[in-house]
Protein backbone atom coordinates (compact mmCIF):
# COMPACT_ATOMS: atom_id res chain seq x y z
CA UNK A 1 0.00 0.00 0.00
CA UNK A 2 1.17 3.41 -1.13
CA UNK A 3 2.39 5.39 1.91
CA UNK A 4 0.36 8.18 3.23
CA UNK A 5 1.49 11.56 3.04
CA UNK A 6 3.28 12.81 6.34
CA UNK A 7 1.96 15.85 7.93
CA UNK A 8 3.89 18.58 6.11
CA UNK A 9 2.37 21.70 6.95
CA UNK A 10 2.95 23.32 10.81
CA UNK A 11 1.35 22.81 13.81
CA UNK A 12 -2.43 24.26 14.27
CA UNK A 13 -2.85 26.98 16.34
CA UNK A 14 -5.71 28.98 14.77
CA UNK A 15 -8.00 28.73 17.85
CA UNK A 16 -5.03 29.18 20.85
CA UNK A 17 -5.36 32.64 21.60
CA UNK A 18 -8.77 34.09 22.97
CA UNK A 19 -10.20 35.42 20.40
CA UNK A 20 -12.10 38.85 21.42
CA UNK A 21 -15.25 37.69 18.99
CA UNK A 22 -15.46 34.33 17.32
CA UNK A 23 -15.47 33.91 13.63
CA UNK A 24 -17.35 31.87 11.81
CA UNK A 25 -14.79 29.04 10.90
CA UNK A 26 -13.46 29.23 6.60
CA UNK A 27 -11.31 27.71 4.82
CA UNK A 28 -8.97 30.04 4.30
CA UNK A 29 -5.03 30.50 4.14
CA UNK A 30 -4.62 30.21 7.78
CA UNK A 31 -6.74 27.13 7.72
CA UNK A 32 -4.95 25.62 4.84
CA UNK A 33 -1.61 25.67 5.84
CA UNK A 34 -2.30 23.83 8.93
CA UNK A 35 -5.14 21.62 7.90
CA UNK A 36 -3.15 18.23 8.25
CA UNK A 37 -2.29 18.71 11.75
CA UNK A 38 -6.29 20.12 11.84
CA UNK A 39 -7.50 17.08 10.25
CA UNK A 40 -5.32 15.15 11.68
CA UNK A 41 -5.88 15.70 15.45
CA UNK A 42 -9.48 16.43 15.40
CA UNK A 43 -10.35 13.22 13.64
CA UNK A 44 -10.22 10.04 16.06
CA UNK A 45 -8.67 7.38 13.30
CA UNK A 46 -7.95 9.96 10.62
CA UNK A 47 -4.81 8.25 8.62
CA UNK A 48 -6.76 4.54 9.16
CA UNK A 49 -9.82 6.09 7.30
CA UNK A 50 -7.33 7.37 4.29
CA UNK A 51 -5.67 3.89 4.37
CA UNK A 52 -9.12 2.59 4.14
CA UNK A 53 -9.96 5.03 1.04
CA UNK A 54 -7.16 3.81 -0.69
CA UNK A 55 -8.85 0.35 -0.37
CA UNK A 56 -11.77 1.53 -1.67
CA UNK A 57 -9.81 3.00 -4.84
CA UNK A 58 -8.36 -0.99 -5.13
CA UNK A 59 -11.13 -2.46 -5.22
CA UNK A 60 -13.90 -0.05 -7.22
CA UNK A 61 -11.74 1.99 -9.87
CA UNK A 62 -12.81 0.60 -12.79
CA UNK A 63 -10.59 1.15 -15.79
CA UNK A 64 -10.65 4.60 -17.68
CA UNK A 65 -13.14 5.72 -15.00
CA UNK A 66 -12.92 8.75 -13.16
CA UNK A 67 -12.74 9.23 -9.53
CA UNK A 68 -13.76 12.38 -7.58
CA UNK A 69 -12.49 13.70 -3.92
CA UNK A 70 -14.89 16.35 -3.54
CA UNK A 71 -14.43 18.59 -0.61
CA UNK A 72 -10.49 17.36 -1.29
CA UNK A 73 -8.90 19.90 1.02
CA UNK A 74 -4.97 19.75 0.81
CA UNK A 75 -5.40 16.42 -1.24
CA UNK A 76 -4.60 14.26 1.18
CA UNK A 77 -7.62 11.14 0.21
CA UNK A 78 -6.77 12.76 -3.80
CA UNK A 79 -2.95 11.42 -3.37
CA UNK A 80 -3.55 8.07 -2.04
CA UNK A 81 -5.91 7.46 -4.40
CA UNK A 82 -3.77 8.80 -7.18
CA UNK A 83 -1.08 6.12 -5.61
CA UNK A 84 -3.29 3.46 -5.09
CA UNK A 85 -4.90 3.08 -8.39
CA UNK A 86 -1.82 3.78 -10.46
CA UNK A 87 -3.37 5.63 -13.45
CA UNK A 88 -6.52 2.77 -13.93
CA UNK A 89 -8.88 5.72 -13.52
CA UNK A 90 -8.10 9.74 -13.62
CA UNK A 91 -8.68 11.16 -10.13
CA UNK A 92 -10.77 14.74 -10.09
CA UNK A 93 -10.07 16.71 -6.95
CA UNK A 94 -12.49 19.66 -6.29
CA UNK A 95 -12.44 22.41 -3.58
CA UNK A 96 -14.15 25.76 -3.74
CA UNK A 97 -11.28 27.49 -1.38
CA UNK A 98 -8.39 28.64 -3.73
CA UNK A 99 -6.06 28.17 -0.62
CA UNK A 100 -6.61 24.50 -0.19
CA UNK A 101 -6.23 24.09 -3.90
CA UNK A 102 -2.97 25.95 -4.28
CA UNK A 103 -1.76 23.50 -1.62
CA UNK A 104 -2.87 20.74 -3.28
CA UNK A 105 -1.01 21.61 -6.54
CA UNK A 106 2.33 23.14 -4.83
CA UNK A 107 2.41 19.76 -2.76
CA UNK A 108 1.31 16.95 -5.18
CA UNK A 109 2.68 18.55 -8.48
CA UNK A 110 4.07 15.40 -9.42
CA UNK A 111 0.87 13.36 -9.66
CA UNK A 112 -1.33 13.27 -12.16
CA UNK A 113 -4.74 14.96 -10.90
CA UNK A 114 -7.35 17.02 -11.88
CA UNK A 115 -7.05 19.74 -9.20
CA UNK A 116 -10.52 22.12 -9.36
CA UNK A 117 -10.98 25.17 -7.71
CA UNK A 118 -15.43 25.18 -8.19
CA UNK A 119 -18.10 24.68 -6.14
CA UNK A 120 -18.89 20.64 -5.75
CA UNK A 121 -23.00 21.58 -6.04
CA UNK A 122 -21.82 22.91 -9.81
CA UNK A 123 -19.26 19.62 -10.50
CA UNK A 124 -20.95 17.92 -12.76
CA UNK A 125 -20.17 13.68 -12.24
CA UNK A 126 -19.46 12.29 -15.38
CA UNK A 127 -18.31 8.78 -15.96
CA UNK A 128 -16.96 7.58 -12.15
CA UNK A 129 -16.43 4.58 -10.42
CA UNK A 130 -15.73 6.08 -7.23
CA UNK A 131 -16.96 9.07 -5.38
CA UNK A 132 -15.34 10.38 -2.39
CA UNK A 133 -16.95 12.72 0.19
CA UNK A 134 -14.66 12.79 3.41
CA UNK A 135 -15.87 15.45 6.06
CA UNK A 136 -17.59 17.47 3.73
CA UNK A 137 -21.46 17.07 3.26
CA UNK A 138 -21.79 18.61 7.02
CA UNK A 139 -20.43 21.66 4.87
CA UNK A 140 -23.37 21.50 2.48
CA UNK A 141 -26.25 22.89 3.55
CA UNK A 142 -28.82 20.43 4.91
CA UNK A 143 -31.23 21.00 1.93
CA UNK A 144 -28.51 21.07 -0.81
CA UNK A 145 -27.57 17.53 0.31
CA UNK A 146 -30.16 15.63 -1.57
CA UNK A 147 -29.72 16.80 -4.96
CA UNK A 148 -25.87 16.61 -4.43
CA UNK A 149 -26.26 12.65 -3.54
CA UNK A 150 -28.71 12.56 -6.71
CA UNK A 151 -26.01 13.60 -8.86
CA UNK A 152 -23.28 11.33 -7.53
CA UNK A 153 -25.48 8.37 -7.83
CA UNK A 154 -26.42 9.49 -11.93
CA UNK A 155 -22.54 10.02 -12.44
CA UNK A 156 -21.51 6.68 -10.94
CA UNK A 157 -21.01 3.94 -13.54
CA UNK A 158 -23.05 0.13 -12.10
CA UNK A 159 -21.08 -1.03 -9.70
CA UNK A 160 -19.53 2.10 -8.86
CA UNK A 161 -19.34 3.65 -4.76
CA UNK A 162 -19.72 6.69 -2.74
CA UNK A 163 -17.77 6.41 0.26
CA UNK A 164 -19.33 9.17 3.01
CA UNK A 165 -17.56 10.34 6.06
CA UNK A 166 -19.30 12.62 8.33
CA UNK A 167 -19.41 13.66 12.00
CA UNK A 168 -23.03 12.72 13.12
CA UNK A 169 -25.18 13.61 15.69
CA UNK A 170 -27.13 11.57 17.60
CA UNK A 171 -30.64 12.27 18.67
CA UNK A 172 -30.50 10.91 22.17
CA UNK A 173 -29.19 13.98 24.43
CA UNK A 174 -27.41 11.44 26.95
CA UNK A 175 -25.67 9.34 24.30
CA UNK A 176 -24.71 13.22 22.48
CA UNK A 177 -23.83 14.17 25.77
CA UNK A 178 -21.17 11.42 26.47
CA UNK A 179 -19.81 11.52 22.83
CA UNK A 180 -18.99 15.46 23.11
CA UNK A 181 -17.20 14.62 26.18
CA UNK A 182 -15.26 11.78 24.93
CA UNK A 183 -14.56 13.64 22.13
CA UNK A 184 -12.93 16.45 24.03
CA UNK A 185 -11.63 14.03 26.11
CA UNK A 186 -9.94 13.16 22.68
CA UNK A 187 -8.94 16.21 20.99
CA UNK A 188 -7.21 16.87 24.69
CA UNK A 189 -5.12 14.05 24.06
CA UNK A 190 -4.37 15.48 20.53
CA UNK A 191 -2.63 18.50 22.53
CA UNK A 192 -5.47 20.52 22.12
CA UNK A 193 -6.41 23.09 25.14
CA UNK A 194 -9.92 24.30 26.84
CA UNK A 195 -9.83 27.01 25.17
CA UNK A 196 -9.03 25.85 21.50
CA UNK A 197 -11.82 23.17 21.89
CA UNK A 198 -13.85 25.73 22.61
CA UNK A 199 -13.66 28.66 20.74
CA UNK A 200 -13.48 26.06 17.40
CA UNK A 201 -16.58 24.43 18.83
CA UNK A 202 -18.28 27.89 18.26
CA UNK A 203 -16.95 29.10 15.25
CA UNK A 204 -18.19 25.71 13.36
CA UNK A 205 -21.43 26.60 15.05
CA UNK A 206 -23.78 26.62 12.16
CA UNK A 207 -21.08 25.94 9.55
CA UNK A 208 -21.10 22.46 10.44
CA UNK A 209 -24.63 20.93 10.25
CA UNK A 210 -24.67 17.00 11.15
CA UNK A 211 -27.39 14.64 10.53
CA UNK A 212 -27.90 11.40 12.50
CA UNK A 213 -26.97 7.85 11.16
CA UNK A 214 -30.85 7.47 10.44
CA UNK A 215 -30.92 10.78 8.20
CA UNK A 216 -27.82 9.73 6.35
CA UNK A 217 -28.93 6.22 5.23
CA UNK A 218 -32.25 7.21 4.66
CA UNK A 219 -30.76 10.15 1.74
CA UNK A 220 -28.42 7.88 0.76
CA UNK A 221 -31.08 5.58 -0.42
CA UNK A 222 -33.57 8.24 -1.65
CA UNK A 223 -30.59 9.06 -3.72
CA UNK A 224 -30.92 5.70 -5.11
CA UNK A 225 -27.93 3.55 -3.67
CA UNK A 226 -29.13 0.17 -3.35
CA UNK A 227 -26.76 -0.85 -0.54
CA UNK A 228 -25.56 1.22 2.61
CA UNK A 229 -23.31 -0.15 4.55
CA UNK A 230 -21.08 1.27 7.36
CA UNK A 231 -17.38 0.86 6.80
CA UNK A 232 -15.64 2.98 9.60
CA UNK A 233 -16.26 4.23 12.61
CA UNK A 234 -14.64 6.96 15.68
CA UNK A 235 -16.40 8.03 18.36
CA UNK A 236 -18.30 11.05 16.44
CA UNK A 237 -17.24 9.87 12.90
CA UNK A 238 -18.65 7.50 10.90
CA UNK A 239 -17.98 6.34 7.17
CA UNK A 240 -20.98 4.50 4.93
CA UNK A 241 -20.18 2.72 1.92
CA UNK A 242 -22.92 3.36 -0.67
CA UNK A 243 -22.79 1.28 -3.92
CA UNK A 244 -24.60 1.38 -7.29
CA UNK A 245 -25.58 -1.97 -8.32
C1 LIG B 1 -13.27 18.98 6.38
S1 LIG B 1 -12.71 19.43 4.84
C2 LIG B 1 -12.61 17.89 3.96
C3 LIG B 1 -11.41 17.05 4.29
C4 LIG B 1 -10.85 16.25 3.14
N1 LIG B 1 -11.88 15.66 2.33
C5 LIG B 1 -9.92 15.17 3.63
O1 LIG B 1 -10.14 13.98 3.34
O2 LIG B 1 -8.94 15.49 4.30
C6 LIG B 1 -14.04 20.16 3.97
C7 LIG B 1 -13.60 20.74 2.66
O3 LIG B 1 -14.75 20.94 1.86
C8 LIG B 1 -14.59 22.14 1.14
N2 LIG B 1 -15.94 22.60 0.76
C9 LIG B 1 -16.96 22.98 1.55
N3 LIG B 1 -18.04 23.30 0.82
C10 LIG B 1 -17.67 23.14 -0.48
C11 LIG B 1 -18.34 23.33 -1.73
N4 LIG B 1 -19.62 23.74 -1.78
N5 LIG B 1 -17.67 23.07 -2.87
C12 LIG B 1 -16.38 22.65 -2.84
N6 LIG B 1 -15.70 22.45 -1.69
C13 LIG B 1 -16.33 22.69 -0.53
C14 LIG B 1 -13.86 23.07 2.09
O4 LIG B 1 -13.20 24.13 1.42
C15 LIG B 1 -12.91 22.10 2.78
O5 LIG B 1 -11.66 22.08 2.16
Amino acid sequence: MSKINSRENARDRVFARPWSEVRAFEFDDEVARVFDDMIGRSVPGYDLLLRLIALHGDVFAQPGSCIYDLGCSTGLASRILAQQTQGRAQVIAVDNSPAMIEQCRQRHAGLDIDWRCADILDTVIEDASLVVLNLTLQFIRPEQRLALLQGIYRGLRPGGALVLTEKIRHDDPALQQRMTELYQAFKKTQGYSDLEISQKRSALERVLVPDTEAEHVERLREAGFQTVDECFRGLLFVSWLAVKS
